[in-house]
């Protein structure tokens, strides 16, 4: 087992400074880690052979489910393939909250990426609220049953983001974490799952040691070289020790 370590730029990190982390980020050792960054659309083509040679795959961080026509602004799960993708993020927040992504887009997105062979990354979390009010994993279910509807869920891989935890330096803590890791494997069978949620060099480790969380999803310590680094080897060092 190796962890997997996935980096969502959001909208940070155009095509020259995209190219400029590639060229610095350190080598991993490649047989010890899945890495995967999710830059912007206009930034996958052009780090495509940069990011292959550190062995680093690349992902969409979103999609229409259309295959074609009139849909301006949008992009295809094909065209992100043929941009160099192999991997799409569905469902963040982000695009739950900010541009109102429902349930039912998010199943026919997923669909999409699987018609063409993306190995979609879906995201789920609760709202502070609901944490608080007891009832994460009535959400979490919820979200998986409405979004998976018609798929099968081996075909893909979770991020459990708790929405608290996004770009606020509050992450959740390694028990918080490993209990809903928890919940949902025992839900979907065992499938990867993926904590993100302001994750630091500083708590990597003791997240991935957890004994139910695959890897980790990044957002603000993903922009950096170093700091990404870092996290790999985090991972690296989790997995080692879980054995
Ligand atoms: P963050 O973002 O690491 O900046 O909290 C995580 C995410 O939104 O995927």
């Amino acid at each position: 087992m190796r962890p997997f370590i996935a980096g969502n730029w959001k909208m940070n990190n155009g095509p020259i400074r995209g190219k400029a982390f590639f060229e610095e980020i350190k080598e991993f050792p490649r047989e010890k880690a899945q890495v995967v960054i999710f830059p912007p659309f206009p930034t996958l083509p052009q780090v495509k052979e940069l990011a292959e040679r550190k062995a680093i795959a690349l992902g969409g961080q979103n999609l229409y489910w259309r295959e074609k026509g009139a849909f301006t602004g949008e992009v295809s799960a094909e065209m992100l393939v043929e941009a160099g993708a192999d991997f799409v993020l569905v469902g963040h927040s982000e695009r739950r909250n900010i541009f109102g992504e429902t349930d039912e887009l998010i199943n026919l997105k997923l669909k999409a990426a699987l018609k063409w062979g993306l190995k979609p990354v879906l995201c789920v979390g609760e709202h502070l609220g609901e944490r608080e009010e007891g009832r994460t994993m009535e959400k979490i279910k919820f979200q998986l049953d409405a979004d998976l509807s018609g798929i099968d869920p081996h075909r893909l891989i979770i991020a459990y983001e708790p929405i608290w935890a996004i770009g606020t330096g509050k992450n959740a803590t390694p028990d918080q974490a490993e209990e809903v890791h928890a919940f949902i494997k025992e839900y979907l069978g065992n499938i990867k799952v993926l904590y993100g949620g302001s994750v630091k060099p500083e708590n990597a480790f003791s997240l991935m040691k957890q004994p139910h969380i695959d890897g980790v999803l990044v957002g603000g310590a993903s922009l950096k070289p170093d700091s990404f680094y870092d996290i790999i080897m985090a991972g690296v060092k989790a997995f080692e020790e879980k054995g």
